[in-house]
């Protein structure tokens, strides 16, 4: 059955998109069937994070009623499939989210998993898209106005009846002002369940038009990703797979 999972923050910035660009990839990896779909609709960027920012179809015109869901879809070359949203001022008004409740149901029964990009703050569009998922990922960072909006996210799921699968804590950098993870957890109510260091990498992975999971396959922050979507998935995660190094590789290679 599809999982429809919503991936939110309240406050914006915080790594929703590179959350489900990167999700949304190593669960491709595992050869499991997923599409990531941009349902931020005033300020789309998914397609930047995957290197594809301009599409003839976009999700406004399926919510706008012009264009069936399938005719929105695109394979980006890792086998992942994702639903892009318009980027013209003009789409921006001309479109509402209602339907996406509708749209959402036509992709039920075929994909494993739909992961929807969810826009920030706790507007129009970020609710229908909490409402319209079965389970939502919030993600935030270590400080307290993030936690705060992670709060009031998970009270608009709580009410909505959607399930919170855990928070993602991003952009950890261990030190002083940071709140800890015990903080976050007895704040909020629900377990952390991935931390996601700030680096560097995640500047890289942008200008090249890639999610870190493809830009940089065997960096540390690439296997939380992979441990993440492997438990969603309910896989059996074993990092040395993935992350050999050049030795082994040469080895591997004479073997
Ligand atoms: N762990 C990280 N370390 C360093 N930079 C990061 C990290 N996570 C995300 N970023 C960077 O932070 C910026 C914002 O990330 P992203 O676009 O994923 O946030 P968002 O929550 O989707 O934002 P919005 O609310 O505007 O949709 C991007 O430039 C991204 O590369
Ligand atoms: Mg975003």
């Amino acid at each position: 059955m599809t999982r429809l999972i919503c991936v939110s923050s309240g406050k914006g910035g915080v790594g929703k998109t590179t959350l489900t660009s990167n999700l949304g990839s190593a669960l491709t990896e595992f050869g499991v069937d997923t599409v990531v779909m941009d349902t931020n609709l005033t300020n789309p960027n998914l397609g930047f994070h995957l290197g594809i920012p301009l599409y003839p179809v976009t999700l406004h015109d399926v919510l706008r009623g012009d264009a069936h869901i399938t005719e929105a879809t695109y394979i980006h070359n890792s086998g992942l499939r994702v639903v892009p949203a318009g980027l013209s001022v003009e789409d921006l008004r001309n479109t509402s989210p209602e339907n996406l409740g509708d749209v959402l149901l036509d992709t039920v029964g075929e994909p494993e998993f739909v992961l929807l990009d969810s826009a920030a703050g706790l507007g129009r569009e970020s609710i229908h898209a909490i409402e319209a998922a079965d389970e939502v990922i919030i993600v935030t960072n270590p400080n307290l106005p993030a936690v705060t909006d992670a709060l009031k996210t998970c009270k608009i799921a709580e009410e909505a009846g959607t399930h919170i699968l855990g928070v993602v804590l991003n952009r950890v950098r261990d030190n002083e002002s940071e709140l800890s993870v015990e903080e976050i957890e007895d704040m909020i109510g629900y377990p952390v369940v991935t931390e996601i260091p700030d680096h560097e990498v995640f500047d890289d992975a942008i200008s090249n038009k890639a999610p870190v999971v493809h830009h940089a396959d065997d960096h540390h922050v690439s296997e939380r990703f992979r441990k993440l979507a492997a438990d969603l998935a309910g896989i059996e995660y074993v990092p040395e797979n993935r992350s050999e190094g050049l030795f082994n590789k040469i080895m591997n290679f004479f073997k």
